[in-house]
């Protein structure tokens, strides 16, 4: 059963930063949702506060030990003015087959979507209505017991936050350089790569500096064991084109369930394409490009929605997709997803919420 939010405005309302000046995350809008579990009480009442600082004991479980996982999806202004959300429960989901992963306790599914619903609803002035433009919405699970020893918090923070943000690539679809990383891994067998924890995004940090410092976007991330076949691209699952294939590599625990990632894979059979999931090696890849089978490579991500891969560097091999340019099943899949959300063309699987 749904719980009442009890809503407390704020009395100080922050300037809009320009709609044509978003950039990602760097600017965050006037309230949050936030909702307390206890070993004693489980979850309390959820609330919409304004945004500002979370008084945390310097103690606090998520500080030393990291427990803490994230979702991040995004909420549109639609052409009559109304706002939807992507997917809301899909990513409701994940938090709740995730969370036990880190032994914290899963929100309700029907309290948390009213609170992401009810935290949109009293921002809804800093949903932005300029094209590419949307409010990416955040939702945090965090353990707060101030307590040194190692096992799972006896209290936890489940909070959601929101960002205005513009296109990921200002300039359209810019396709990027990445670095095939040989000796680390994002995730290994067994670990925590299929849960959206915050560890993870950390294990990629150095690897992704070093690709930066060598002129390369991001990397492309292998398996823990062999290095041979392909799990991830920067913080994005992975898809590649041979022929009239489109291909991802089947999910594992060392690969997310990117929401993205289902929604081309659903989009991509409605556009004629022979869609699969199986494993992808490097070698495949290099065989591709010599026989001409590969056409394309891309990421997905709620974030970027697709990112073109350009080029493929390892050592002094190089592989070249789609003449270094963004290829057409990518644009297409980009086309689709962008105009459901944005209520530009019909929605037949249902993906769009009111708020
Ligand atoms: C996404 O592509 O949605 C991501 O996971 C990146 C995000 C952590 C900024």
């Amino acid at each position: 059963m749904t719980r009442a939010i009890a809503i407390t405005r704020t009395t100080a309302p922050k300037t809009k930063p320009d709609p044509n000046d978003l950039g990602f995350g760097r600017f965050f809008s006037d309230h949050q949702g936030q909702m307390e579990w206890t070993a004693e009480g489980g979850w309390g009442p959820p609330r919409v506060v304004p945004y500002g600082p979370i008084p945390l004991d310097p103690a606090a479980g998520v500080l030393h030990y990291g427990q803490a996982m994230f979702e991040g999806l995004k909420a549109f202004r639609q052409p009559n003015g109304s706002v939807k959300l992507f997917r809301p429960e899909a990513h409701v989901q994940r938090m709740i087959v995730g969370a036990p992963r880190l032994c914290m306790p899963s929100p309700p599914a029907d309290t948390m979507l009213e609170l992401l619903k009810a935290f949109v609803q009293t921002d809804l002035d800093w949903v932005p209505s300029a094209p590419m433009t949307s409010l990416y919405v955040r939702p945090t699970l965090i353990a707060t017991d101030a307590f040194l020893g190692v096992r799972p918090a006896n209290k936890y923070l489940f909070f959601v936050i929101g960002s205005p943000v513009g296109a990921y690539y200002s300039g359209g679809l810019r396709p990027v350089r990445i670095w095939v990383e040989r000796s680390q891994t994002r995730a290994a067998k067994g670990g925590l790569g299929a849960v959206k924890a915050g560890a993870n995004y950390v294990a990629s940090l150095y690897a992704a500096n070093k690709a930066k410092k060598e002129g390369y976007d991001q990397v492309l991330w292998l398996d823990s064991v062999k290095h041979e076949t392909i799990e991830e691209v920067g913080t994005m699952n992975l898809f590649v084109v041979f022929g009239d294939e489109l291909v991802t590599p089947p999910l594992s625990d060392s690969i997310l369930a990117g929401v993205t990632r289902d929604s081309i894979m659903a989009l991509g059979q409605d556009l004629g394409l022979k869609v699969s999931e199986r494993p992808i090696t490097v070698q495949e890849l290099v065989d591709g490009e010599k026989s001409g089978r590969l056409k394309e490579v891309f990421g997905s991500g709620s974030a970027a929605v697709v990112s073109p891969v350009g080029e493929l560097a390892f050592g002094d091999n190089k592989i070249v997709t789609s003449k270094g340019e963004s290829g057409p099943v990518c644009q297409s899949l980009y086309d689709a997803i962008t105009q459901i959300q944005r209520g530009t063309r019909p929605d037949k699987h249902g993906w769009m919420m009111p708020v």
